[in-house]
């Protein structure tokens, strides 16, 4: 057990969780030392300082967990001990207690944020002196007099800590593990791009960027000025500060100066924006007076896309800044309302981007961890991971899913078996799991689905497009039971159950659904393998869209596979010209808005400026970011092998079109750098491609067999 020798310690007086207390202990040390190491978690986030320092560079630590484990941290404090010492432990509620877990609340009233912690000092003479949170401890109410994820931090530098005795709290329930996702830490600092003045007379600061993280201001100021900002991703169409898209998040930031010179930012929240409106700022407001701090998961990127066209490359960064924005520990829907939350159909749509974008397998390892947890629990794989709503009454389609399509692709990007042992019982469950609540054997009958989320042929009023649950529930247990299929050879299992289950459902699909009424439907029918009819639902989704102007309708579950639907079916350029289409809806037309990000809803603002929604209408969302795997898997063609995974071998198979000069993927793979280009020559392409292992490379339909090294077509 970690940290078996001490105690869980909380503040005694807990009136509510937005206050955060700080914990103290005061000690000495006479003696040389060798070495210091500190172990600490907490129920809540927390920051410790030795000696007035910061201890460690992890952000929000401990990061976001099934509730009932929490991660340890270790860090070496050798350099921080002195003679006299104070380590000092804030805490705030932070994912555990904050208004982000709504079910918790309710079903451990009586936890609060709490701490607990050793540390271990080994003296030169090889003697250990070990210190442990318990009664002993003091604590006060700190500086950070208001702290919560939704609703932002507030700071009073004259705030006078007054210590007393600290309470301990049976947390029992709570099994602490070692840290195993990435930690979070600030990752790039920007500075305004502009401070300017709205038709409204607001002040606002511009970063040009819609960001996740905080701010940190420099000012001189008197005891008792106040600085306040609020914070926006986009404006109105009038130009003036708009935040109705935060719902009930109220994202503050308040802060008390002290007299004189300070620098100060946030440590217990984050806020994502673009822009910060000026509430009231003492000094002179300067370009220096603040920068922006991005901030998420420790994942390092590994893939780039490039191309001729400069709003194309614009969406490829969009796409890197939504993962950025959404990657903080878990992988979440949105980072500015009152969401933010690990929500299972966006990661599932977006983990082959994400995998190629930046390495992100440490993060998902953990993360599939607790969702096979809440699976445990629930018998059900929750909207959610963490779970922070009341329990649903089943598993749902496409959101479910995260739990076979995430470990697939782990496997497939990483090589990673050991995550797919783990997971294979849960992936097996998961689709027992439909074949027992169907309303119609070998189907996803008759039950309730997300659907095809925000699509745009939705109903007036409504969030969900008109694409047939029965069929979207279908689809999705034939790809997950394929996936257990597939897994289950890699893990040498006996999966010839799931085999016939798998024959059974495809069969049945063909004879139940004849008839494909959306685009969704048509997608999910070819790219599903549910009709034998390819060529005329094919054809039928090419003129659907044409019908449409060349423009989709799909939304969360026909967007991802749209255009492999289009270009696996010999309507390739069709596909190009979704992806380079600029008038709503479509990727680049959100560009052409200006997005630095990728938008939750294709009319997020529509071309008079005008907003779809203030409910559900985030501009930070990286789910529809999935057409990248598009561009890197069949544009450049780069196409992982299910028998030699994790690139060990590649087939490469590029797509051209003469409407681009050129566009190339890069991907940073365990074996070394694979990439794709080609260029448009006068009538012809040049391909350039480097492989780290061996190639199958097709060209214009020749295929050639390459072993590692660069090439030219
Ligand atoms: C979230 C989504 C999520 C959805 C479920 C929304 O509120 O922001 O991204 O997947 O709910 O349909």
């Amino acid at each position: 057990m970690l940290l078996e020798n001490s105690k869980w310690i909380t503040y005694p007086n807990y009136e509510d969780e937005t206050i955060c207390p700080v914990f103290r202990k005061k000690f000495d040390v006479q003696e040389k030392i060798k070495g210091a190491t500190l172990k600490i978690t907490s129920l809540g986030c927390y920051v410790a300082e030795l000696g007035g320092e910061r201890i460690g560079d992890f952000i929000f630590a401990p990061g976001w967990t099934f509730y009932k484990r929490a991660q340890m941290q270790q860090y070496d404090v050798t350099s921080l001990i002195a003679n006299k010492n104070e380590l000092r432990v804030t805490i705030g509620a932070g994912w555990y207690k904050g208004r982000i877990n709504i079910r918790n609340r309710m079903e451990l009233p009586q936890i609060h944020p709490a701490m607990i912690c050793e540390l271990e000092i080994t003296l030169e003479n090889g003697k250990k002196d070990v210190i442990v949170s318990d009664e002993s401890w003091e604590c006060s109410l700190s500086k950070i007099t208001m702290s919560d994820i939704y609703d932002g931090e507030h700071y009073d530098a004259n705030f006078e800590e007054s210590f007393g005795p600290v309470a301990l709290q049976d947390c029992s329930y709570v099994e602490i593990i070692k840290q195993q996702g990435e930690k979070i830490i600030e990752q790039d600092t920007l500075r305004p791009h502009r401070i300017f003045k709205t038709p409204k007379g607001e002040t606002l600061i511009d970063f040009n960027q819609n960001l996740t993280g905080y701010f940190e201001i420099e000012l001189d100021a008197k005891k008792g000025d106040r600085v306040s900002f609020s914070v926006c991703e986009v404006l109105d169409k009038d130009g003036n500060f708009y935040n109705e898209n935060y719902r009930s998040a109220k994202s503050e930031f308040e802060y008390i100066c002290k007299e004189g010179h300070q620098i100060h930012k946030p440590r217990l929240s984050f806020w994502g924006f673009r822009y910060i409106k000026v509430n009231s700022f003492p000094d002179e407001l300067t370009l220096n007076s603040v920068k922006a701090i991005v901030v998420h998961s420790d994942i390092k990127r590994t893939g780039y896309l490039q191309s001729s066209s400069p709003l194309l490359n614009k969406l490829f960064k969009n796409i890197a800044w939504g993962q950025k924005g959404n990657f903080l520990d878990v992988p979440t829907d949105c980072p500015q309302r009152d969401e933010r939350l690990g929500w299972t159909g966006d990661a599932q749509v977006f983990v082959k981007t994400a995998s190629y974008n930046y390495d992100v397998e440490k993060f998902f390892d953990k993360w599939l961890n607790d969702l096979l947890l809440e699976q445990q629990r629930e018998g059900l794989i929750p909207f959610c991971v963490p779970q922070v709503h009341e329990r649903p009454g089943s598993s749902t389609a496409a959101w479910s899913d995260a739990s076979t399509v995430c470990p697939w692709q782990m496997y497939l990007t990483y090589g990673n078996t050991k995550i797919l042992k783990r997971q294979f019982k849960s992936m097996c469950t998961y689709v027992d799991e439909i074949g027992k609540i169907t309303k119609k054997k070998d189907l996803w009958y008759g039950c309730w689905h997300f659907g095809d989320w925000l699509g745009l042929d939705a109903p007036s009023g409504s969030y969900v497009g008109s694409t047939s649950l029965d069929i979207i529930g279908t689809a999705f247990y034939a790809y997950s039971t394929s996936l257990v299929v597939k897994a289950g050879k890699v893990l040498n299992r006996n999966v010839s159950k799931y085999e016939r289950l798998y024959e059974r459902i495809i069969n049945k699909a063909k004879k139940e659904f004849t008839e494909y009424k959306t685009q969704t439907e048509c997608v999910l029918a070819l790219y599903f393998g549910l009709t034998d009819n390819k060529e005329a639902v094919a054809e039928q989704l090419a003129n659907m869209l044409i019908e449409n102007g060349k423009r989709l309708q799909t939304g969360f579950v026909g967007t991802p596979y749209l255009l492999h639907a289009l270009s696996q079916n010999g309507y390739t350029e069709l596909a190009y010209d979704i992806l380079l289409q600029e008038n709503y809806p479509s990727w680049l037309f959100s560009v052409k808005q200006g997005a630095t990000t990728i938008w939750e809803h294709w009319d997020g603002v529509n071309d008079k400026g005008e907003f779809w929604s203030k409910d559900m209408n985030s501009f930070n969302h990286y789910a529809y970011g999935s057409v990248a795997d598009w561009v890197y898997g069949v544009a450049c063609g780069i196409q992982t092998v299910e028998e030699h995974p994790g690139f060990e071998k590649v087939v490469i198979c590029p797509h051209p079109t003469k409407r681009l000069d050129y566009l190339s993927a890069r991907i940073e793979t365990r074996y070394g750098q694979l990439s794709s280009a080609w260029y448009k020559e006068s009538d012809s392409f040049r391909y350039e491609i480097t492989t780290p292992t061996d190639a199958t490379v097709i060209i214009e339909g020749k295929e050639y067999h390459l072993s590692k090294g660069s090439y030219v077509f």
